[in-house]
């Protein structure tokens, strides 16, 4: 499949959706050398490469891309599905690979893509297609170096997480996982613009690592809603990964897509630290925000097992 970067376009940033997540990525690495004036020779460049448009967004090949808006939909038919992903040669052997491999113990090869995704089942099948789509966009990005595995587990947990929290909350039940896999997409662009950064510099100045780190933290939120944006996704999924870190003012529909995603990155996160047997332990943001969406400390420690134990089959996908 062809993954790549490419220049963003006026025309794909011209809509106002996109307009107010430029603004607020612009915003947020202005905030950061407003904090710190030591960053602004860093994200001064940051900010021009907003503004002119020159950012390299990760980019989705027309297939990819046609494949995440049918996954996106409510109702995926497995034959659109299915023809979708014929249209990606090295997608669709990899998919027929998943349903030929132990994961799912078929007694004979599936001859076709059709075949494989039925194998799956519809549910299944939708979240292998999305991660095995996603995956290389994310493991060929730019500059990510060792940080691409870490991120993309992380990523994967948050996604299962994020869906096992939506799975009752409608009308999000089916977009939980999607949009948890895309919650930290943001790291990406700041990574491939740190790589670059010595060129935006008068003495061709290298950022160290906490620079970069940094300017993650501040811009990777707005950042991803941008990357999103030009994508073509829903609003309502742009505003969830803008508000990942903090949805307290979220309201509505929308507002509980962004809270179910918040809680499925904080669910990731406290994995990764190590669930606390007492629940008393456990973050505090993170119990106030899923009690919101209805979900007490002890269902939030199954989720987190349920969340763990798809995850480690997720990462058997390779
Ligand atoms: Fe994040
Ligand atoms: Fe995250």
């Amino acid at each position: 499949m062809t993954v790549g970067v490419e220049e963003i376009s006026d025309e794909g940033l011209g809509s106002r959706s996109n307009e107010r997540f430029v603004e607020a990525a612009v915003g947020a690495a202005r905030g950061l050398a407003e904090r710190d004036p030591e960053m602004a020779r860093w994200t001064a460049p940051l900010v021009r490469a907003i503004k002119r448009r020159r950012l390299r967004l990760p980019s989705l090949s027309p297939t990819v891309h046609r494949v995440v808006k049918l996954i996106e939909s409510q109702e995926v038919d497995l034959d659109e599905l299915a023809d979708a992903v014929s249209g990606d040669p090295v997608l669709a052997t990899r998919i027929m690979g998943v349903a030929n491999s132990s994961y799912f113990r078929g007694a004979t090869e599936v001859p076709n893509v059709r075949d494989a995704l039925m194998r799956m089942g519809v549910r299944e099948a939708r979240t292998i297609v999305i991660v095995v789509a996603l995956r290389a966009t994310v493991m060929r990005s730019p500059g990510l170096g060792d940080m691409a595995s870490v991120l993309w587990k992380h990523s994967l947990l948050a996604a299962s997480a994020t869906q096992e929290i939506t799975a009752e909350l409608p009308p999000w039940e089916t977009a939980g996982f999607l949009a948890g896999l895309v919650h930290d997409l943001g790291k990406l662009v700041v990574l491939a613009f740190a790589a670059e950064l010595p060129a935006w510099q008068d003495d061709g100045a290298e950022p160290g690592s906490a620079v970069v780190e940094a300017m993650m933290a501040a811009t990777h939120a707005e950042l991803g809603a941008m990357v999103l944006a030009s994508w073509a996704f829903p609003e309502p999924f742009c505003e969830a990964v803008l508000l990942h870190h903090d949805a307290s003012q979220a309201v509505g529909d929308a507002g509980s897509l962004a809270i179910a995603v918040e809680v499925g990155n904080r669910i990731a996160s406290q994995i990764e630290q190590g669930w606390p047997e007492d629940a008393a332990e456990l973050d505090e943001t993170l119990v106030e925000r899923a009690t919101r969406l209805g979900v007490d400390p002890p269902r939030l420690s199954d989720i987190a097992m349920e969340a763990e134990t798809n995850f480690e089959a997720l990462s058997k996908l390779g």
